[in-house]
This record gives C-alpha cells, sequence and structure tokens, in this order.
C-alpha cells in the first residue's frame, strides 16, 4: 500500500517498466491497456471488487485508489461518519482474482491530496452536476470530478473503470473527459446487487435489518419501471410507477414504504436532463430516497417507446 505522492510514483515506474510494449501504440492481444484505475472512498463491498476485477481484465497493471475526499461533502452529511476500514479493504483486495504483486493501492490523506488545503481551482460540473445529486448536495459532483482529475493526474492511467450504480457521477466523469480532453478511456461497471436486489453501498452498514429491509423498495421501484417501459408505458408513468412504488411499498412481500423520496427522475443518459413528455430511446430512470437517516440512490436504464400496446 502506498500512502504518499513519492510512494506512488515509485510504484508506477515499476509498474510502466514492467508494461507489456505496446508497439505503434497497438493494443496488447489480451489486454488494451498498461494500466486502469479504480477511484473509491473504501469500506469495499462486492461492487467494488467487481471493478477492480473488470480493471485487471483491461490492464496490465491496476491502481486502486482508497480516499475519502472531503470536497465532495456537504457540512451537513456525513463525512465524519462514513465506513472506513483500510485493513479489512487490503484483505478484501487481496482476495483471489484481484490484487497481484505490481498492483497497488493508493491510500492517502487529505494532506497529501490537497497539500495547500481546499484547492482554489476547481473543476465544475456544470449542467449535468446541477441537478438530481448536485440539487440536492450543492458543489457534490464539483468535488467529485476536482478529485476524479486529480486522481487520473497522480495515477496517469489509460483507462478507469467507474460503476453505473452512480449514473450521474459516471455520466459527470465521462462528459469532464470529453469536454476537457482528458487522454483517460471511461469504462462502466454494472451495478451488484445482493440477492434480493439491494444495491451493495457502502452507507448499507448504515442500517437495521428492518431499515434493510425496506430499502428493497428502491429496487422494487426500478423493476416496476422497466416492467411500465416494456409495456409501452410514456415517461409520466414510467416515472409513476417507480413512485407508487417508493411511496407505498410493496405490501405483499412486506416491503414498507420508504421515509422520505428525494427524487425520481426520467433522464438522458448523457446530459442527465429530464426527457421530454413523448421520449422515446434510451433513458435512465434514477432514483434517491431516504431510510431512517440514511440517504441511498439507485438506478436502472431502460428503453423508452418500445413495443406499443393496445
Ligand atoms: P465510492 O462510493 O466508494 O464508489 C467507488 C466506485 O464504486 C464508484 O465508481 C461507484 O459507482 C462504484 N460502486 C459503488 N457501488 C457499486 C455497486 N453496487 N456495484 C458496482 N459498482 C459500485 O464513488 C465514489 O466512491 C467517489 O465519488 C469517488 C469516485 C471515489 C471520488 O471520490
Amino acid at each position: 500500500m502506498t500512502r504518499t505522492r513519492e510512494a506512488l510514483a515509485a510504484a508506477l515506474a515499476v509498474q510502466d517498466a514492467r508494461a507489456v510494449p505496446r508497439p505503434d501504440g497497438a493494443a496488447h492481444e489480451a489486454r488494451p491497456h498498461a494500466r486502469a484505475v479504480v477511484m473509491t472512498m473504501g469500506a469495499l463491498h462486492a461492487g467494488h471488487l467487481s471493478l477492480v476485477r473488470r480493471a485487471k481484465e483491461l490492464a496490465d497493471a491496476v491502481v486502486v485508489t482508497i480516499f475519502v475526499n472531503p470536497l465532495q461533502f456537504g457540512p451537513t452529511e456525513d463525512l465524519d461518519r462514513y465506513p472506513r476500514d483500510l485493513e479489512g479493504d487490503l484483505r478484501l483486495l487481496s482476495g483471489p482474482g484481484l490484487l497481484g504483486p505490481d498492483d497497488v493501492v493508493f491510500a492517502p490523506t487529505p494532506q497529501v491530496v490537497y497539500p495547500d488545503g481546499d484547492p482554489i481551482v476547481r473543476v465544475l460540473a456544470g449542467a449535468v452536476g446541477d441537478v438530481l445529486e448536485g440539487a440536492l448536495r450543492p458543489g457534490h459532483l464539483d468535488g467529485v470530478l476536482t478529485v476524479v482529475l486529480k486522481l487520473m493526474h497522480l495515477v496517469r492511467p489509460q483507462v478507469a473503470v467507474f460503476g453505473a450504480k452512480d449514473a450521474q457521477q459516471l455520466a459527470a466523469v465521462r462528459r469532464m473527459v470529453h469536454d476537457l480532453d482528458v487522454p483517460v478511456e471511461v469504462v462502466a461497471g454494472s451495478t451488484v446487487r445482493d440477492d434480493d436486489g439491494l444495491a451493495l453501498s457502502s452507507r448499507n452498514a448504515y442500517l437495521t435489518p428492518d431499515q434493510r429491509r425496506q430499502a428493497l423498495a428502491l429496487s422494487r421501484a426500478l423493476v416496476a419501471a422497466r416492467a411500465a417501459a416494456e409495456a409501452g408505458a410514456g415517461p409520466e408513468a414510467v416515472r409513476g410507477a417507480a413512485l407508487a412504488v417508493l411511496t407505498d411499498g410493496v405490501p405483499a412481500d412486506d416491503v414498507h414504504p420508504v421515509d422520505v423520496v428525494d427524487y425520481v427522475a426520467l433522464v438522458d443518459p448523457g446530459t442527465f436532463a429530464e426527457v421530454g413528455p413523448h421520449a422515446t430511446g434510451p433513458a435512465v430512470l434514477a432514483l434517491a430516497a431516504r431510510v431512517g437517516a440514511t440517504r441511498l440512490i439507485d438506478n436502472t436504464e431502460l428503453l423508452l417507446g418500445g413495443e406499443v400496446t393496445a
């Protein structure tokens, strides 16, 4: 594990020296890239590990960053109580099929990432960062993009793997890479769920057993929205189907309603702008809800205007 910029640079030099030569920039047969990065805030679970496995397929060497980034937490958010378990994380990352001897974990302190305190110059997520998560957590996606760009510069990967679980974050990172010509390919990893459908999240650790059951309303709402879209429902009805599950629960399965619905939105996958009332084609149904004091998000892709039923 490396904690300082110097130790990281030394470990990257070893990776660079061992990378498979790619003459003329041609992709190596088995793995297209020399180095992949997976950025995390730790408290790792199987969702994070699936991104690491994807990264291993994509590159000769992998860097996993573990850093709870103060810049992306609002003043009333859970920065101080965010779960931290570096030892447990390192144990998980050394499991089968995960990190090998040349792979690197970079777990810096805030002083290492922000040696001069809060940065004066930052990345702005703009329109992708003003809606949904951004509207409820002002500055959150700016803080995410600022640390993501810094970590990209420190790690110098050719490819970065981000989870579709945080779909708006993924869209914002893609947009930053595009708009600012960052020479990194962004790859999405699909959301890993428990058997009952709950999306894995470090914040699930806050839930009591009863709240965990209640949290199933989120994934059930996505199932309802997808079913509505497949049946030919328009945007308003698709949104309504998801909202109904969040506010009513699924009594037949003893799934109670969530405590607060923050939003249910049907958006363009690239810009995260709400789709119009007659939109067709791919869209993302994104939702955020609170169970007790815990805020959870989930989303699904779906196809609007598929088969129209009578
Ligand atoms: P964190 O919440 O730790 O998530 C790290 C990565 O894991 C993100 O790309 C996220 O989308 C992905 N992830 C989380 N839950 C997942 C699941 N159930 N299945 C698949 N992937 C999942 O997102 C962040 O950290 C931070 O904002 C960060 C990008 C590290 C910047 O600080």
